[in-house]
């Protein structure tokens, strides 16, 4: 064995190591959401831990054209006014009922999802523990019953 060949093996040994080690520290939990005409979550409630990433996938199943039916996840900051900010993502179609106003209480949101569509969002889950409310930002689907808690504990 020369000395190259042993520095090779060792620069490989460390490649594969370091890329272990990354896929573990970057790889999202991923949590699927089934959204239908019923206008409700399939997980009404998820649980993580502070700081952990975490891939939402929206799946949209639907009779109705994307105009008159879609969905999506819009996760809110701690505190905000979920009746105010649905009230404001009404008249917001040009931004896909995402409130340019109110974009700073927005930690993570997917596209909308219409017609057997499927849109996901990856995020950092929250640091400070609390309970997040999320919820479909389409019009009148929140008060319909679209919403759920992200608990970071
Ligand atoms: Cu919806």
């Amino acid at each position: 064995m020369t000395f190259r060949s042993i520095l090779t093996g060792y620069a490989a040994a460390v490649l594969t190591v370091g890329a272990m080690a990354g896929v573990q520290a970057q790889a999202p939990r991923v949590i699927t959401i089934n959204a239908s005409d019923a206008m409700k979550y399939s997980v009404p409630t998820i649980d993580a831990k502070p700081g952990e990433k975490l891939t939402v996938k929206v799946v949209s199943a639907s009779a109705m054209p994307k105009v008159a039916m879609a969905h999506n996840f819009v996760l809110l900051a701690l505190g905000t006014d979920a009746t105010a900010f649905v009230n404001a993502a009404t008249p917001a179609r040009a931004t896909d009922f995402i409130p340019p106003a109110m974009k700073d209480k927005v930690i993570a949101h997917t596209p909308l999802a219409g017609l057997n569509e499927t849109v996901e969002v990856t995020f950092d889950a929250p640091k400070a523990p609390g309970a997040y409310t999320y919820l479909c930002s389409f019009p009148g689907h929140f008060l319909a019953g679209m919403k759920g808690t992200l608990t970071v504990k």
